[in-house]
């Protein structure tokens, strides 16, 4: 690859071994892409904080090791740790690091990220550790994890949906982030460019600012090749991620461009329609005529060239993928409700509230519903939270059942208003899932029972 001054010298070591770490391994990543050279970013998304049991037991087994030898045995970086708390808090959470997010089984001490760098959700609701299954050594030691990397300059934010709570990168911005219903939502409605990347590649371009140069950072690869054409209305948040479901198993990791809106869609709608389609399918980008920005025409979208295939959307098309996406749904008692993949907007929390003020969540059947915490604070400070509650239902925040494969115990079946949580969790947990509006979702948690609408 072809490197700037500034690059060779982060990778000869001159701002430290972690960040000569960070871009060797963004070398090595670049070149397996093809990558000719590197974009800088000063937006990257990604997992900092070791939240899993799996990665507990890994730093606290290093931590140990680093007490049983002395500084002297370990990298120099290790040795100049502060003083020795310091060294005893951070030792485990540096190994996680170095192996985790810079491939590195050398431990090296961890400097502040050089980006804006904002954490995606967690492996589980600190919050709500009863219900997640984990114990309190597990919340403290994530805690530590957490307080780490926010001193590190890390913006715990939390979520799958940075945008919606200070993360909103601008038009052609490149970023560098992860988690792939934000990656489709900033590449797509914001016109901002990211591949979707993984936990090594984000915490490297953290240090450097860097990432490779390639695929929706250019130009080419964002240019739509096959088209939808709409013969139906799309309008209900069921409706776009119904919509999306399908595109995404059809076209998977093409571009495709939409065409035939009747209404116009708001922040959750095409939140849950790129949930979807990045789910059913890889797509990481998508055009939708007179929404999205680089889709002021067909034409633009496209780059004056004709679709390699186009399909229409109609009422067949959009019964067959409910169908499918309602497979695995056999029996109407409904054990819990899940709302929030990807997480709640304070508008959706509001709608929640409205459809459950003054009912109570069935015996039977609990409601839990997830959003960012900051998202969480305004919804107590609108008194959402205290209807929600009364009610019996449970705002969390930071992760998901998907991500923490927790649900509450016994569950066999879920009620879902995201397709892409009908997607996930039936696989992932085994459970039944029945998928369908928010309301419909409200009134299986008060019932106890799943409607199946005429
Ligand atoms: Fe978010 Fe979990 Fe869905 S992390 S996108 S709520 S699977």
């Amino acid at each position: 690859m072809r490197l700037t001054d500034e690059e060779k010298a982060m990778r000869d070591g001159r701002d430290g071994e972690a960040v000569a770490r960070a871009m060797d391994l963004l070398i090595r990543y670049g070149q397996a892409l093809g990558a000719e050279d590197f974009v800088e970013t000063r937006n990257v998304c990604g997992t900092y904080t070791a939240s899993t049991p799996f990665m507990r037991d890994f730093a606290l087994a290093k931590s140990r090791e680093s007490q049983k030898n002395p500084p002297s045995s370990q990298s120099s970086s290790l040795a100049a740790a502060q003083d020795a708390s310091d060294l005893q808090d951070e030792s485990g959470l540096d190994a996680v690091y170095s192996e985790f997010n810079l491939d590195s089984t050398q431990v090296v001490s961890v400097p502040k990220v050089k980006a804006f760098s904002s954490h995606l959700q967690l492996g589980f609701d600190p919050h709500h550790p009863v219900e997640m299954g984990v114990t309190p050594e597990i919340v403290q030691f994530y805690r530590r994890s957490e307080a780490m990397a926010a001193r590190r300059g890390v913006q715990m934010l939390n979520t799958c949906t940075p945008y919606q709570v200070g993360n909103l990168p601008t038009y052609g911005e490149h970023c560098a982030w992860m988690e792939s219903s934000a990656v489709v939502y900033i590449n797509s409605v914001l016109g901002a460019r990211t591949n979707c990347e993984g936990r090594e590649s984000t915490s490297a371009a953290m240090l450097t600012c860097r990432i490779p140069n390639w695929g929706y950072h250019l130009d080419e690869p964002r240019l739509a090749t096959v088209a939808v054409d709409l013969d139906i209305t799309i309008d209900s948040v069921e409706d776009w991620g119904l919509l999306g479901y399908w595109m995404g198993d059809w076209v998977q990791d093409q571009v495709a461009v939409i065409d035939g809106l009747r209404a116009t869609p708001n922040m959750p709608r095409l939140k849950h329609f790129g949930a979807a389609a990045s789910s059913s399918g890889g797509v990481e980008l998508f055009h939708i005529v007179g929404v999205t920005p680089d889709a002021r025409s067909r034409e633009q979208a496209l780059g004056g060239r004709k679709p390699v295939e186009l399909r229409r959307y109609g009422a067949r098309e959009r019964a067959e993928t409910f169908a499918r996406i309602n497979a695995t749904g056999k029996d109407r008692e409904v054990d819990y409700v899940m709302l929030g993949c990807p997480h709640y907007t304070i508008e959706q929390i509001w709608e929640a509230a409205q459809l459950i003020e003054g009912r109570r969540v069935h015996e039977n059947c609990a409601l839990w519903i997830f959003t960012p915490g900051a998202i969480k604070a305004m919804a107590d400070r609108n008194g959402y939270t205290r209807i929600i509650e009364k009610a019996g239902g449970k705002i969390m925040t930071d992760s998901c059942s998907a991500m923490s494969r927790a649900v509450p115990p016994g569950t066999r079946v879920v009620a879902l208003d995201s397709a892409k949580q009908a997607h996930y969790l039936p696989a992932i947990l085994g459970v039944q899932a029945w998928f369908g509006t928010t309301a419909q979702c409200i009134d299986a948690a008060c019932t106890g029972r799943w409607q199946v609408m005429a």
